[in-house]
C-alpha cells in the first residue's frame, strides 16, 4: 500500500485552515530554493490567505501530497468565476528531495484534483512550471509557440506524460535596483519618451482606481487579456466592469500590496491611452513586481510603455525607497514589451513553462 496520503486544504475559514497554505509556500520556497536560487516567485502565506478569503471573484482549490510526516508534492488551482469558466489555472510543486517519486506523487493528486475540477466543469486545466534558464547542452522543451524553452525536469516528463502540451514559455526577468534607480542612467530614455510622447500626458497614484478613471480602466484592463501573446492559451476575453475593478483593488489590500500606477492620456481626445502598475509586498518590502502594462493599439508606437513604466518607477522610488529588486514576467515572444525591459536593465532570470491538457483529450 501506498505510505503517501492526499489532502486537501480546507475552505477558509474553517479551525486551522492557514495550515495547508503555509506548507505549501513552505515547499515552494523548498523547491524554488533549491532549483532557482530564489523565493521571490511565490506569493507569500499573507497574499495566499487573503486569496482564499474573498474568492467571489477566482475560487481556490489545493491539495497536499504527504509522506514521511512531511508535505512534499501539491496542486493548487484558482478558478475564474467571472469569465473563463471552464478554466483551471495552477500551480503544480515538487519536493527536490522526492524528484525520484515525481510521477507517483502527481499521479496520486491529479487523481483527486481531475475528479473535483471534471464535477466542476472545468475541462481546460493550465499549469504553471518554473526552471532555470536552460544552458545549450541541458535537455530542454519548446513550447507551441516555438519562443524560448524550459528545464526538461522530472515535472516536465510527468506534464507531458499526462498529456499536457507546452503551449508557452514565459520569461521572469529581474532589475537590481540600487540608489540610481531614476536618474542618471535614465535620463537619456526619458526624454527619448518623452519627445515621442508630448500629445500625451502622464497621471499616477497609490491603491484604488479614482472613480473618474473606472469606465476607462475597465477598457483598458480587458485588453491585457486580449492584446498579450497567449499562443494557443484557450484564454477568453475578460469582462471587466466598475464593481470588478473596485474588488480587484480591494483585494490588492487584503493581500498586504500598496499598488503603484501610471496612466498616460491623450491630451486632444482626452482619451485614456494607456497604464502600468507596480505592487510591493508589505511582507517583503525589498521586492516589486512589474506588473500589466498596456498601451491600447490605437495610441501605440509614442513610447508611451517606456514612457509610464520610466513615470512609475519614479513614483516607486519615492513611495519605497526600501525597494532593492523589481521582477517582471513576459511571453518569450513578446519582443516589444522585452525590448522596453531590457532597455530598463532587467534581465531573464528564470523561465515559466505555461501548460495546457483539455480534459478528455488525454
Ligand atoms: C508592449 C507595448 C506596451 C508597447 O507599446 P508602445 O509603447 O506603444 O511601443 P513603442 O512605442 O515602443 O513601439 C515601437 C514600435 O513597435 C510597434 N509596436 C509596439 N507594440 C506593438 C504590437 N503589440 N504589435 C505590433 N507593433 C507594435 C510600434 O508601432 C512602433 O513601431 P514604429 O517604430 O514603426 O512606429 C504594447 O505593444 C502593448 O500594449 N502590448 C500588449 C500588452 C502587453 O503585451 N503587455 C506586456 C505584458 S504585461
Amino acid at each position: 500500500m501506498s505510505d503517501v496520503q492526499i489532502v486537501r486544504a480546507p475552505d477558509a475559514p474553517t479551525p486551522g485552515w492557514t495550515t495547508g497554505l503555509k506548507e505549501f509556500v513552505a515547499l515552494s520556497d523548498r523547491s524554488h530554493g533549491a532549483r532557482l536560487g530564489s523565493i521571490d516567485y511565490q506569493f507569500r502565506v499573507s497574499e495566499w490567505a487573503a486569496m482564499w478569503v474573498a474568492r467571489e471573484q477566482t475560487d481556490q482549490l489545493l491539495w497536499l501530497a504527504v509522506t514521511d510526516g512531511r508535505v512534499v508534492a501539491a496542486m493548487q488551482f484558482g478558478l475564474p468565476l467571472q469569465d473563463n469558466l471552464r478554466l483551471a489555472d495552477g500551480w503544480l510543486i515538487l519536493d527536490p528531495e522526492y524528484a525520484e517519486r515525481a510521477s507517483e506523487l502527481f499521479d496520486a493528486l491529479w487523481d483527486q484534483a481531475r475528479e473535483e475540477l471534471v464535477r466542476r466543469g472545468r475541462g481546460l486545466v493550465w499549469f504553471w512550471h518554473l526552471t532555470a534558464i536552460p544552458d545549450t547542452d541541458e535537455a530542454q522543451l519548446e513550447p507551441r509557440t516555438g519562443s524560448g524553452a524550459v528545464l526538461a525536469d522530472e515535472t516536465a516528463d510527468w506534464l507531458a506524460g499526462t498529456g499536457f502540451g507546452l503551449e508557452q514559455v514565459e520569461v521572469l526577468a529581474r532589475l537590481d535596483v540600487d540608489d540610481s534607480l531614476v536618474g542618471k542612467d535614465f535620463a537619456a530614455l526619458t526624454a527619448d519618451a518623452e519627445a515621442a510622447s508630448e500629445a500625451y500626458q502622464v497621471k499616477g497614484w497609490v491603491g484604488p482606481t479614482p472613480a473618474e478613471l473606472i469606465p476607462a480602466m475597465t477598457e483598458l484592463r480587458a485588453r491585457m487579456s486580449t492584446d498579450v501573446p497567449a499562443g494557443d492559451l484557450a484564454m477568453e476575453e475578460e469582462s471587466w466592469d466598475e464593481d470588478r475593478i473596485r474588488y480587484a483593488d480591494a483585494l490588492q489590500e487584503l493581500m498586504g500590496r500598496r499598488t503603484l500606477w501610471m496612466v498616460a492620456r491623450h491630451r486632444d481626445s482626452g482619451e485614456l491611452a494607456a497604464y502600468t502598475q507596480l505592487s510591493v509586498v508589505d511582507e517583503v518590502p525589498e521586492l516589486a513586481w512589474q506588473n500589466d502594462t498596456l498601451v491600447a493599439g490605437a495610441h501605440r508606437g509614442h513610447r508611451l510603455g517606456m514612457r509610464i513604466k520610466l513615470a512609475n518607477l519614479e513614483q516607486l522610488r519615492e513611495q519605497a525607497p526600501g525597494v532593492r529588486r523589481i521582477l517582471t514576467g513576459n511571453a518569450d515572444e513578446n519582443a516589444h514589451m522585452r525590448s522596453i525591459n531590457t532597455a530598463l536593465g532587467f534581465r531573464p532570470a528564470v523561465v515559466g513553462g505555461v501548460w495546457q491538457l483539455e480534459l478528455g483529450a488525454e
